[in-house]
């Protein structure tokens, strides 16, 4: 949570800091900040209180510009210690406003430091646990040190996550920054040099980043970067090349990313698929580095969107390999007593590879002697580090809080372990496997053809919707992971109470939610146990309940006892959940946008969850 961003080169201005917080703000809109040092000497700070059209309307009524940037940091904040407000939001300022700090992460002793600093004198301005470190930094520089040094000592004196950036208006030109667990990139430029919590937020100026690892520092000016260890260390590193172009991160004519991410579908299982799946069924993951032979059972740890994945990676994998799959919530997982030995695969599934959670259930995992395959979409992110092998979703940057397209991919990618753990293990004859290749290909065109149907149906659906106060979303067997998915997505974006459940399930208990403004959304299709579900739903209809079937369009049944139908292409099992999935998605969006939310950035969240 909290993006953070720096500049060093006196190349361009504020822009540039504006443009990484606007790739960034995905990551928390509680408030946004920026501290910078301009070409005259001074020393300049802007912040704002909500999302980051604030700040920007500051930056643009400031008379007079800013002229070119020598260095400059960035924020945008989710709130962890603190109410949003001006006073919390960063950048925070040391004792005598010459050295200003951004952080993304949680200071956990910033209590007992803020007591020592307060009785040397130090006053706080803000409840933030950042602002320990503006003071840190200031008692040092006022001591003599420099930058660097002073950055070096205060990062030895912190516990918890961070990614820190900080200048002083004493060293014009100059950034440095540090990070433990919480994600930072350096970007590499021609006389200028950037940081950044994620990459996305940088495409508009290079593709070449530096990496840094947990517990180092680095110091960036317009001609250097300097990477240093824990103990102060030079540390050399190669850069690596980033492909994702600029225009991955634009809209594109779309009216919000996530919309634009809904439609990204075909082209992010086509991308996902390509070149792992010959012709003749079988999988190549040799990318992987990973024996697959010998594994007896799987652990899928993952949060949210991605747990729900991992569901249906459940569904594949013991159906083609006849493995034990167990799918654990990473936050739980974390702290259990996990039970697993050396044959046991570790499935870790992070979108951004960052989230905290998923991190720490990979360490616990690793006290049985499990090896880890990572699924994620970002490319050297901290999971792709600390994971033994990794088997990239190849999506493009998601941007939109809500995932989407990632979540197709995930499953995609999980169906393809699937296929290649079955071959390993014997447990599918060749031509099965054929078959199944054949089915994933086709899974392209069919979300597509989803994508069509839906789109011209969609307004009754989210007419249902109108006077709501809940609602259910009900799935059997493969289509429950998606029922999930879908209550998840409809709380996340339009604040309606919403719970999936296993359509025979419902009896059991909420079926006492059912009214006529607790629609029920029930999915069919082949392969989920269509007739059950019917029985179930014409039991909730017979309590009031209306209904928006989501269903192939030559199932009439379904559409003549549905209030509202979303229809789907007909698919085979391989490509069910997918083709379900996509109308959930836009209902959930269309839900949303009626009721005049912000779909891209829902209340209270944010992006990555980099902190427990
Ligand atoms: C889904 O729409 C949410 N953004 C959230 O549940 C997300 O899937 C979860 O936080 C996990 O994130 P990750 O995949 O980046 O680890």
């Amino acid at each position: 949570m909290c993006g953070i961003v720096g500049y060093a080169g006196g190349k361009r201005s504020v822009e540039v800091l504006m443009e990484g917080l606007r790739r960034l703000e995905y990551r928390g809109y509680d408030s946004a900040g920026l501290a910078v040092q301009l070409e005259d000497g001074g020393f300049e700070v802007l912040r704002r209180v909500g999302p980051l059209r604030e700040l920007e309307r500051a930056v643009a009524e400031r008379d007079g510009g800013f002229g070119l940037v020598r260095a400059g940091i960035g924020h945008t904040r989710w709130a962890t210690h603190g109410r949003p407000s001006e006073r919390n939001a960063h950048p925070h300022l040391g004792n005598g406003g010459r050295v200003a700090v951004v952080h993304n992460g949680i200071i956990e002793n910033h209590q007992k430091l803020r007591g020592d600093l307060e009785r040397r004198g130090f006053e706080f301005r803000s409840e933030t646990d950042t602002e320990v470190v503006a003071h840190l930094l200031s008692e040092r520089l006022e001591a003599g040190m420099s930058l660097p040094e002073a950055f070096g000592e205060v990062m030895g004196l912190l516990e918890g996550t961070f990614a820190i950036a900080a200048i002083s208006a004493d060293e014009p030109g100059t950034v440095v920054a540090g990070r433990r667990q919480s994600p930072l990139v350096v970007g590499l430029g021609e006389g200028e040099n950037f940081l950044a919590s994620g990459v996305p937020a940088l495409l508009g100026f290079t593709h070449r980043f530096l990496v840094v690892e947990s517990g180092e520092m680095v110091v960036i000016s317009g001609s250097e970067v300097r990477l240093a260890g824990p103990g102060g260390e030079p540390v050399e590193r190669e850069p690596f090349e980033v492909e994702w172009d600029a225009e991955a991160v634009e809209l594109g004519g779309f009216s919000d990313y996530m919309s634009k991410e809904i439609h990204e579908q075909p082209r992010a299982v086509r991308a996902t698929l390509d070149g792992r799946l010959g012709e003749d069924g079988v999988v190549d993951l040799s990318e992987v580095g990973l024996d697959l032979s010998g594994v007896r059972r799987v652990v899928v740890v993952a949060c949210g969107t991605a747990y729900h994945a991992g569901l249906l990676g459940k569904y594949y994998i013991e159906r083609y390999a006849r493995v034990p799959v167990e799918v654990a919530v990473a936050s739980e997982y974390r702290y259990s007593d996990p039970i697993g030995d050396p044959g046991t695969l570790v499935v870790a599934i992070s979108q951004s590879g960052e989230t905290t959670d998923t991190l720490a259930a990979v360490e616990a995992a690793r006290s049985f002697g499990g090896r880890v395959l990572a699924v994620t979409n970002t490319r050297g992110s901290l999971i792709t580090r600390e994971a033994d092998g990794v088997l990239l979703t190849r999506t493009g940057p998601e941007i939109c809080v809500a995932a989407t397209k990632t979540f197709v991919a995930q499953v995609v990618a999980l169906e393809l372990l699937a296929m290649e753990l079955a071959r390993c293990r014997g447990t599918l004859p060749d031509e099965r496997l054929q078959e199944l290749a054949t089915e994933l290909r086709l899974a392209p065109e069919r979300i597509q053809n989803t994508l069509e149907l839906v789109s011209c149906s969609l307004e009754q659906a989210v007419s249902l919707f109108e006077e709501a106060r809940c609602c259910l979303f009900l799935g059997r067997g493969i289509a429950y992971p998606v029922a999930l998915e879908g209550a998840l997505k409809l709380k996340e974006i339009s604040y309606l109470p919403a719970e999936g459940y296993p359509a025979g399930e419902m009896k059991h208990g909420p079926i006492a939610l059912i009214d006529e403004t607790c629609p029920v959304v029930a999915l069919f299709g082949d392969g989920v146990h269509r007739e059950k579900t019917l029985s179930n739903v014409y039991e909730t209809m017979a309590r009031g309940a209306r209904v928006v079937a989501v269903a192939p369009p030559d199932d009439r049944e379904a559409a003549q006892m549905a209030s509202a139908v979303l229809p789907v292409a007909r698919a085979p099992e391989a490509v069910v959940p997918l083709v379900l999935t996509v109308p959930l998605q836009m209902l959930a969006h269309g839900v949303a946008r009626e009721r005049g939310l912000d779909v891209d950035k829902p209340r209270n969240l944010a992006k990555s969850v980099t902190v427990e």
